[in-house]
């Protein structure tokens, strides 16, 4: 039977495996002279040009061996990148998710060739579901980022950090989905500010690697990892949108709200109301949705038939229940709202 991987071995010492790294230069230098050879391109800093590759594994990284130095580490390379680490962000349960269309086999047939990939849908209709199914469905840890418009690409990226034993990196977000093989998930990316977004962009073409400036590093991806955005189109300003450059590293899947018989289906799921029921949520759904474009941003989303099925299992009467999940939260001009209220009252007003 062949040996396990020295660094999964428990038993080992640090001091061993140290030497043992060691032990390994030719490895190593073979992976920094094909890294170095895919990055030389004008503009792309290397700090090092003779180029030994430099091994690290956590007790012999400290500020002094990091700090100014490059370091060029390969997944397969990295001891660092243990199932252990993966853990915390593998899912123990299934999402449930229930497809509208093909978008599982779509999604699958990204990943299979680690395509990154843009989701575009209003709110609240199932986009994060879906990543977290497909996560759990690929057997993948998910790490995901919610953006906003004072994220810096160092909260994406990592950071020096001092504590008391002096300066240590800390990965961000994006580098340990990277180092892991996650999937990595922008949740509303367009909120970051074009200049934060840019630091994909090495990650999310042929190039698959991440230079971590400050530290004089380029991770090269694991072959698993894959990023995936979303964003909801329409909803944004002007000065919010991706750059064409970024928006041209993506596939794109267009999410939308489900089919009558299929939300209904998953309100009933998610709530535990009667079906009959949530088919009657789902009406007033689309009837709000009919307003979009006349006095309303958006029609009531999945969500928020969620919460108000919800609500009704928990004995709130549903003309109640509506009023507060789906109508309130939608608007503050008082006739679309009077609007809403007669609608709910048509659908609601006797009993179910
Ligand atoms: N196809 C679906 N299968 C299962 N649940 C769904 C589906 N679509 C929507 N839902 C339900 O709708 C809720 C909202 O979905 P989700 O959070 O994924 O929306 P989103 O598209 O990510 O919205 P936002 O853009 O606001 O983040 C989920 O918690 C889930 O209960
Ligand atoms: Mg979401």
């Amino acid at each position: 039977m062949e040996a396990a991987p020295f660094w999964r071995n428990q038993c080992r010492s640090h001091s061993e495996r140290n030497r043992r790294l060691q032990d390994r230069p030719s490895r190593a230098s073979r992976a920094a002279d094909r890294i170095r050879h895919d990055q030389a391109k004008p503009g792309h800093r290397l700090d090092r040009p003779s180029g030994r590759v430099s091994l690290l594994i956590p007790k012999a990284r400290s500020a002094a061996t990091t700090s100014r130095r490059s370091t060029f580490l390969r997944h397969d390379e990295d001891p660092t990148m243990s199932e252990p680490q993966r853990e915390p962000y593998l899912l123990r349960r299934e999402p449930y998710y229930c497809p509208v269309g093909n978008e599982i086999d779509v999604f699958e047939a990204a990943h299979a060739v680690r395509m990154p990939v843009m989701l575009k849908g209003p709110t609240g209709c199932g986009k994060s579901r879906f990543v977290a199914h497909m996560a759990w469905r690929l057997g993948k840890p998910l790490i995901t980022v919610a953006c906003h418009e004072d994220m810096t690409a160092s909260d994406l990226v990592g950071r020096f950090l001092i504590d008391r034993d002096g300066t240590r990196w800390q990965d961000g977000p994006l580098t340990l989905a990277a180092r892991l093989g996650a999937l990595c998930y922008l949740d509303e990316v367009v909120e970051a500010r074009q200049d934060t977004t840019v630091v994909i962009h090495p990650l999310t073409d042929h190039r698959r690697v991440l230079p971590l400036d400050k530290k004089g590093e380029v991770v090269e991806a694991h072959p698993d990892f894959q990023l995936v955005i979303s964003y909801n189109p329409g909803y944004q300003s002007l000065t919010k949108d991706l750059k064409t450059s970024t928006r041209q590293r993506f596939g794109g899947m267009v999410f939308g709200y489900p089919p009558a018989a299929i939300e209904a289906e998953i309100v009933r799921h998610e709530s535990g109301v009667s079906l009959v029921l949530a088919e009657r949520l789902v009406q007033m759904a689309e009837r709000s949705r009919n307003l979009k474009g006349h006095g309303l941003d958006e029609g009531i989303s999945t969500r928020l038939l969620v919460y108000a099925g919800q609500l009704i299992t928990q004995g709130v009467s549903p003309l109640e229940a509506c009023r507060m999940a789906l109508v309130r939260p939608l608007t503050d001009d008082p006739d679309m709202l009077d609007t809403l209220d007669a609608a709910l009252t048509t659908l609601f007003g006797s009993p179910p």
